[in-house]
């Protein structure tokens, strides 16, 4: 674990030209970046998180320039991209003909998964590697979220080669995923990006992902998953459980207390990881209204409590 300095970041972009995947914060949560252009670094990432499966990766760049040389951008993705990079989002975009991503890295598909990040850590990396970086969340996989340098030690130390730890990720949640293609947007995956402002920037409505094979993102029913039943909807505490609370709804700590989705957003990984770190046999978690940033706490809640 290295503190995020200049240093740092110099020696983060050797490790990732000699091919190795590196932890790194970004604003919604840390991520283990490669060099995307490398099907070889790409499978060090899976590796590293023991993924079942090669789902296809976001591809992180430094700016939209970047990004167009990678996918393709209709009026309303440029639109989109201008209004909202850097920041939270994600856009499934056409590859373009010579887009130089590793084919493993989009499992194959004829779309990229394009984002650019804002945190400072993982702008330094990108402008000093010069690649686009590949990068999921940093755990392994199937588990809750890293929101702070100390989860990824957990779950992934020792099985790569450095961690920048920059503090506790200010947004918490992972980006919003949207495929924009022909006019057409898409919600692949509820983030910390209203809806509403992606229709206004679209000028059009934006439809909910059909449930084919591939098309969703952390979309295995049973994702982001503590070592622990959870219980959703909880009023109360049961013997046995560690209560995550809520608004009015105490528990043994509070996703925020004035009832504030936001830090709910923020603190939603961090009371999982200490919820399963705590002596007690399972965990349960107040409601959470389904407005707002809600829908995306919500849809992470539902996997984590699905059953495995
Ligand atoms: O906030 C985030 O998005 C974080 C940080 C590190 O940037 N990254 C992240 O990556 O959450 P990951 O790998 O955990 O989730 C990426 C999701 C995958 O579930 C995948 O299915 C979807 O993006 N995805 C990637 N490429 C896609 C494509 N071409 N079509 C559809 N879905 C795609
Ligand atoms: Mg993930």
């Amino acid at each position: 674990m290295r503190r995020n300095d200049e240093a740092a970041i110099a020696e983060a972009a050797a490790l990732i030209a000699e091919g190795l995947p590196v932890a790194v914060p970004t604003e919604t949560v840390y991520g283990l970046a490669a060099d995307a252009t490398s099907g070889e670094a790409v499978a060090r990432i899976y590796a590293a998180k023991g993924r079942p499966d090669f789902n296809p990766l976001i591809v992180h760049v430094a700016d939209l320039a970047e990004a167009e040389r990678i996918g393709k951008f209709d009026a309303s993705a440029r639109r989109i991209a201008e209004a909202l990079w850097p920041g939270p989002l994600t856009m499934v975009l056409p590859r373009q003909p010579d887009c130089p991503i590793a084919s493993l890295a989009t499992a194959g598909l004829d779309t990229v998964a394009i984002r650019v990040p804002a945190h400072p850590a993982m702008q330094a990396l990108l402008r000093a590697t010069g690649k686009p970086l590949a990068a999921p969340s940093a755990n392994a996989s199937g588990t809750i979220s890293p929101t702070r340098a100390e989860h990824v030690t957990k779950s992934l130390g020792g099985r790569i080669a450095m961690i920048i730890d920059d503090g506790p990720t200010t947004i918490g949640l992972e980006s919003t995923i949207i495929a924009v293609d022909a006019g057409r947007v898409r919600l692949l995956r509820p983030g910390p990006v209203p809806i509403s402002l992606l229709a206004e920037l679209a000028g059009c409505a934006v439809e909910a992902a059909s449930a084919g094979p591939i098309e969703a993102p952390g979309q295995l029913a049973s994702h982001y998953a503590p070592s622990r039943p959870l219980r959703l909807n909880a009023t109360g505490r049961r013997e046995g459980e560690w209560l995550i609370g809520f608004g009015d709804i105490a528990g043994d700590a509070s996703l925020s207390e004035s009832g504030n989705l936001t830090q709910a957003a923020a603190r939603l990984f961090d009371l999982l990881h200490q919820a399963d770190a705590a002596p007690a046999q399972s965990i349960a978690i107040a409601p959470v209204p389904e407005t707002g940033l809600g829908e995306a706490i919500n849809d992470r809640l539902r996997r984590a409590a699905a059953p495995r």
